[in-house]
């Protein structure tokens, strides 16, 4: 495990192994879905929050067109990558995402200068916190400022979209650098994935006596796989049978038309993601008027309908959602894109340590890796240190 380094030495870092000083300092945190999975690409709605764990990236603009690129993650030295000629598919490990990033800001016509980058992440990585988005818009939120592009948050939503499904190679939608980049302290983002509405609603556990466990299952995931991209292609499908240009614009009495019309996967895959739209809707009522502690139920049911109609949560999620809310938890659910990754749990303060080792103990029994458990606060979105 590398230790995290703080702004002043991350700046100390960069001198040493670039020769110079940083033009500046950016972060972008990555992120928890509250409710809403698999909406966003169905042009619906989503309540993800930032989290208090950021990617930092130092950077400094170079007169050549190279890239020069070093994480402290220490499985690879300095990546150096041409300016020009930049292909999708091509670059390797995490360097794909500030890569992407360039290579989409190319594709919107914006001139970007080479650069050197040393990026520090306390992310975990691969647990379905959105390690990735958080390297990107840490990324694109430092070459916003240095080429003065002036690109609204809106704007770099779309672009870090745009490097993800085509260069990284994964079909995902909006929620994630909505979240990393238009986030705020102490609120979820209630973001409507047809126009990037955005509207910031306080959640803050720990005033209501609670808070929000992480349960990082340690089972890997991977969106560029198949599942995610059939997860889509089955909602699509789903829409053109029923007439709609997206699932966003059926509600739930629709569901028995659908059932009538479509065979019995797709329609599951349907069903969740009408009811989870729902879902998210309530959520925000509920947070409104009466506060964290009365989602419990929808963050459960949530649950439910991954697991059962979109299949997409494991035995080890399953496991922890179940042992969670046996010991205490008042709603849980698996949290992010599925097959692995992490269940999020709201928890009165009191049974936090009640939860952790029960979880851990029912992991240790099924003979599962140990999780990591952990818990976190809604934080600001990505901003410029120094
Ligand atoms: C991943 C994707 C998001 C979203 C979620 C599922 O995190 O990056 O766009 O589709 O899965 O809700």
């Amino acid at each position: 495990m590398v230790e995290n380094f703080n702004d002043e030495s991350l700046v100390r870092e960069f001198e040493a192994v670039f020769g110079t000083a940083p033009d500046g300092l950016w972060q972008a945190p990555g992120r928890v879905n509250l409710i809403g999975e698999h909406t966003d690409y169905n042009e619906g709605f989503v309540l993800p929050f930032a989290i208090d764990k950021v990617a930092r990236v130092a950077v400094r603009r170079r007169d050549d067109n190279v890239i020069r690129l070093l994480s402290t993650y220490g499985d690879q030295g300095v990546t150096q990558a041409p300016l020009d000629g930049l292909e999708p598919g091509e670059a390797h490990g995490w360097t794909k995402y500030p890569l992407g990033v360039v290579w989409a800001l190319q594709q919107r016509g914006i001139n970007v200068p080479g650069f050197d980058l040393l990026l520090d992440s306390t992310v975990p990585l691969g647990a379905g916190l959105s390690s990735s988005h958080a390297i990107e818009c840490a990324t694109i939120t430092a070459l916003n400022d240095l080429t003065g592009a002036g690109l609204t948050a809106e704007e770099m939503v779309l672009t870090t979209q745009r490097a993800e499904n085509d260069f990284v190679g994964a079909p995902t939608g909006i929620m994630d650098q909505s979240a990393s980049l238009r986030g705020a302290e102490g609120h979820a983002v209630f973001l409507d994935c047809r126009d990037q509405h955005v509207e910031l609603v306080p959640f803050e556990a720990s005033p209501a006596g609670l808070v929000m466990l992480v349960i990082d299952t340690k089972v890997a995931h991977s969106h560029a796989d198949g599942g995610y991209a059939s997860r889509r292609a089955a909602c699509e499908e789903g829409a053109r049978v029923m007439g709609v240009p997206a699932l966003r614009d059926l509600d739930v009495s629709a569901l028995d038309e659908a059932q009538s019309k479509l065979d019995d996967v797709t329609f599951r895959r349907v069903r969740h993601v009408v009811t989870e739209n729902d879902r998210v809707l309530r959520t925000v009522e509920k947070l409104r008027a009466e506060g964290p502690t009365a989602i419990g139920a929808l963050l459960d049911a949530s649950h439910v309908s991954m697991r059962d109609d979109f299949e997409i949560s494991c035995p080890e999620l399953d496991l922890a959602v179940d042992t969670a809310r046996s010991n205490g938890a008042i709603g849980s659910r698996m949290t992010g894109g599925g097959f692995g990754g992490a269940a999020i749990a709201l928890t009165p303060a009191g049974e936090e340590e009640k939860v952790r080792t029960a979880v851990v103990q029912a992991f240790a029994e099924a003979g599962f890796t140990l999780p990591d458990i952990f818990t976190v606060t809604p934080a600001a979105g990505a901003q410029r240190n120094r």
